[in-house]
């Protein structure tokens, strides 16, 4: 099998290499190199054979020898070149981190552990194209995907508090510049145990208001503060990150009726964790213990975390699950609406089971 990687070098692209040589996923694979920058240059060795030098990310007609494409290059490479390699007869396999072709008839959004029998349905029927879902709907399914596989969920409402990374990776040097802005207007202050907090307040608060403070990228402060909307606007005053809670989590699901998915996506200043209070209205009123145990025993990954204060806040945090696979839930409980409403917390990094992971398990899947 010849494997093409495309955009390995960006943030989700390192992320993916660096997974793809934890689990030797490329080890004695054919694989190729490509770049928009520096093609004939030496390629990385991550374990493959062959492949010992970049190929220019736009050469059709190389891309078109691979068996297998993987992409982390962004939706406007997708747009640009996947027309191409499909128009002119190309039948590999795209395996792609981008949106761009998620809720197309003919793709397939990966989250194996939620929907590997969708994958397996569509690779019968021959689908070729098989995208990587939304970080906040995967993150979410990877945690209460035992309660929708069960058949409980009668709709889910979710307040999110998604990280810098989502972003991008100029997003997060920029939350930090801001932090350390902030810091600065009341550094002195700072060192002054007895100094008047209002007056560090009302620092800190001209600093956010300032032109001072760097917003290039975001357009606004977020650090010190929290910023309610992310992405542009759908229709009916829900924003396009709201949006795809709904579309894809009933696509990864294979719904023929839909499951309503809906809340408010909010960019608040975590590093690549993103989290998300949960309100799950249940169709039947089943004891706590049970609702824990469907949650915790869906996959090897997630976490049911007690509700209780020290394990919560040791457990269920970005400072917690940074860098790592886990997916912990916890603050599970009936809440006061009634037997049947169920309220969960979830966390889970937004770079990994977010972005990557599905992209490189999906490979593992073809070459099984
Ligand atoms: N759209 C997401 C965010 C990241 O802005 O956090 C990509 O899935």
């Amino acid at each position: 099998m010849k494997v093409g990687l495309v955009g390995w070098r960006g943030m989700v692209g390192s992320v993916l290499m660096q997974r793809m040589v934890e689990e030797n996923d490329l080890v004695g694979v054919d694989a190729t190199f490509f770049s928009t920058s520096q093609a004939g240059q030496t390629a990385p060795d991550f374990g493959q054979t062959g492949g010992t030098t970049l190929e220019d990310a736009s050469d059709i007609t190389k891309l078109a020898e691979q068996d297998v494409i993987i992409t982390c290059q962004g939706g406007d490479y997708t747009k640009e070149v996947h027309p191409k390699l499909r128009s002119g007869g190309w039948n590999g396999y795209w395996i792609d981190a981008a949106s761009s072709l998620r809720m197309e008839d003919n793709a397939v959004i990966i989250l194996d552990p939620t929907n590997l029998d969708v994958i397996e349905e569509a690779l019968k029927n021959g689908v070729k194209d098989f995208i990587g879902g939304n970080c906040t709907v995967s993150l979410m399914l990877m945690a209460i995907g035992g309660l929708f596989k069960a058949g409980l969920v009668e709709w889910v409402s979710s307040m999110t508090y998604q990280a810098a990374s989502g972003a991008g990776a100029p997003n997060m040097r920029e939350l930090l510049s801001q932090m350390g802005y902030l810091n600065e207007s009341v550094a002195e202050e700072l060192k002054t145990p007895g100094s008047a907090i209002l007056e560090i307040d009302q620092k800190v608060t001209a600093a956010l208001r300032s032109d001072g403070i760097p917003t290039a990228e975001f357009g606004f402060p977020l650090a010190g503060s929290v910023l309610p909307w992310i992405d542009r606007e759908v229709e009916d005053g829900q924003s396009r990150e709201e949006w795809k809670g709904f579309v894809e989590t009933n696509k990864i699901l294979g719904n023929k009726t839909p499951i309503p998915v809906d809340g408010v996506c909010v960019r608040i200043g975590a590093m690549r964790c993103h989290s998300q209070a949960l309100t799950i209205k249940l169709n039947k009123d089943l004891p706590i213990k049970e609702i824990e145990q469907i949650i915790d025993g869906d996959n090897q990954w997630v976490k049911l975390v007690p509700n209780k204060k020290a394990e919560t806040l040791e457990q269920l945090t970005p400072t917690a699950v940074s860098g790592t696979l886990s997916v912990p839930v916890g603050r599970v409980r009936k809440m006061k609406m009634g037997p049947q409403y169920l309220s969960a917390f979830t966390c889970g990094d937004q770079l990994l089971w977010g972005a990557a992971e599905p992209l490189r398990r999906m490979l593992r899947i073809l070459q099984d």
